[in-house]
């Protein structure tokens, strides 16, 4: 109960108000942005293979793709169009990488590691790797000298996140986008093993054993304030496998140390309060139910995966109600996320009237939201899960409510994911906070992709004002709370600013 508080409290607190955003420093220190790469000083460095050539991208949606075989070229590829490099951006004497995986800021405060049986290539001993994607790169921790416990077709890999970061520039509230990053770098992960024919399901372990099997409770290894804090634990394997118990290896203490990603840091002693509290055990949510349509022939999953770009500006055009639904109807490849509703603007979808929309993702939560929300909506059905609210102009609202950032206005849609916040807190304990920005960021980076394929462009907006989109939709309590917000359209491109292809380094 003590944590379930600690969680209210962090969430209130956090919240941007008109009259309060949530505390951070205010300006760009710039003297000590962090380093966006993490290295392990004195390990051995494993190149990778830049493979090129990816399945459509359409057939990652089907069962149709044969499993490739677990060796250095497909984890290579993985990795690559998991959490790789996707361009480097120039402007102005400033030279900036960008990601596979989106991330608020840009700030990528997520870190990857990688426990692998022994592979040609890598190593004749299964290892426990960092993935440096600066350098496309394994970086090896620890060389094991018995077999790992796991099926020979899998590899295990373990996502955490460096709070200081994204605290840097966002202060208390950026506990909130590390977990939303870790969704998106999540779903970047599923989409990329879909291509190679895999399987990814994240694992019900204990955040103390998952920081312990990657070392990053070895802390003498670290700045105390650039820890990393446990994320969550993927299985990837060739094959379908019965959600057993994991019998993780013990991880000696390591030679090799963290390297230091500012010379200065500020305190935010807010998140270590809020990061104990929601350790524990990873929930297993219920799975979504409703099917994704198979969508239409694409070009490869690696171009589009690598085309992916948040849009800084929107061009006020409108979309087909085509595209619409196949963008809403994609967010279900994300069978975890059964616990997000949308909550839309409309504003440009032909065939559709302009308006406050809702999409029920899990069609058992139809009653209980309409009972959270104004009583007044009219609920029309629009059929496949989408109900109108209400007719209107919502630009004005959607761009206030977005702290004022025009592209939630001149978008053809935006959206709030409300989750259902009350009853996973019950469910899951503290933990259950955590797992929902997942759930988030998961299907953020689903839609992104879509999006992409569609010809369109997406930004994921981290700043909102949490309880005036509430008191929007009608609702006073905690049972459901936006935890993410979300544009789609088409983007305006900034012709100043110059595209190189990453690593020609
Ligand atoms: C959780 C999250 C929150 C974000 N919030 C905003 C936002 O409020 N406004 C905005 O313009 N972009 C936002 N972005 C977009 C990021 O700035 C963008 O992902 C980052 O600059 C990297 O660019 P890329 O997505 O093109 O790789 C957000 C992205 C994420 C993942």
């Amino acid at each position: 109960m003590k944590n379930i508080t600690t969680v209210l409290e962090y969430h209130d607190r956090t919240k941007h108000r008109p009259s309060r955003y949530a505390a951070s420093l205010g300006y760009m220190d710039w003297a000590t942005q962090p380093n966006p790469f993490r290295r392990y000083e004195g390990t051995e460095l494993i190149p990778l293979k830049l493979n090129t050539i990816t399945p459509p991208y359409h057939l990652l949606f089907g069962e149709d793709l044969p499993s490739a075989p677990l060796c250095l070229e497909s984890v290579s590829q993985l990795l690559r169009y998991a959490l790789g490099l996707a361009a480097w951006k120039s402007h102005s004497g400033s030279r900036w990488a960008l990601r596979c995986n989106a991330s608020s800021g840009n700030l990528q405060p997520s870190e990857c590691y990688i426990l692998a049986p022994a592979l040609e290539g890598i190593s004749d001993h299964p290892t426990l790797s960092h993935y440096a994607p600066n350098e496309h790169a394994l970086e090896i921790l620890h060389q094991f000298d018995t077999p790992l416990k796991i099926e020979n077709d899998t590899i295990l890999i373990a996502l955490s996140s460096i709070f200081w970061r994204e605290a840097w520039k966002y202060g208390e509230r950026c506990w909130r986008y590390c977990q939303l990053d870790a969704g998106h770098a999540y779903q970047a992960i599923k989409i990329s093993a879909a291509a190679l024919g895999w399987e990814c399901t994240i694992l019900s372990v204990d955040s103390g054993e998952i920081g312990h099997l990657c070392g990053l409770d070895q802390l003498r290894r670290f700045d105390p304030h650039e820890l990393e804090s446990p994320d969550m634990l993927l299985r990837l394997s060739l094959s379908s496998h019965e959600i057993s118990d994991i019998d993780l290896p013990a991880v000696p203490p390591l030679d090799s140390r963290a390297n230091l990603l500012s010379p200065s840091h500020h305190d935010w002693p807010i998140l270590e309060v809020i990061d104990t509290a929601t350790q524990g055990l990873y929930p297993l949510t219920h799975p979504l139910t409703q099917s994704r349509i198979t969508p239409p022939p694409s070009k490869s999953a690696g171009e589009i995966i690598l085309k992916r770009r948040s849009a800084q500006m929107m061009d006020g055009s409108s979309i087909t109600e085509e595209q619409f639904r196949r963008l809403l109807n994609a967010s279900l490849f994300c069978r975890e996320t059964s616990d997000v509703h949308f909550a839309l603007f409309v504003h440009r979808v032909e065939g559709l009237p302009k308006g406050l929309y809702t999409y029920v993702r899990n069609t058992s939560d139809l009653e209980s939201l309409k009972q959270a929300m104004d009583t007044t909506f009219e609920w029309k059905d629009y059929g496949e899960g989408l109900y109108l609210l209400r007719e209107g102009d919502y630009r004005g609202a959607a761009q206030m409510i977005s702290c004022n950032q025009e592209i939630a206005k001149d978008g053809a849609f935006s959206f709030g994911m409300l989750c259902r916040f009350g009853e996973s807190l019950e469910t899951y304990g503290a933990i259950g906070y955590k797992n929902l920005y997942h759930q988030c960021g998961a299907i953020g980076q689903m839609l992104y992709l879509e999006a992409t394929s569609l010809g369109l462009s997406a930004t994921g907006i981290g700043c909102f004002l949490d309880d005036e989109f509430h008191a929007l939709l009608g609702m006073h309590d905690l049972k459901y709370q936006s935890l993410y917000h979300f544009t789609i359209g088409r983007a305006i491109i900034d012709t100043r600013i110059m595209t190189l292809e990453p690593y020609t380094h």
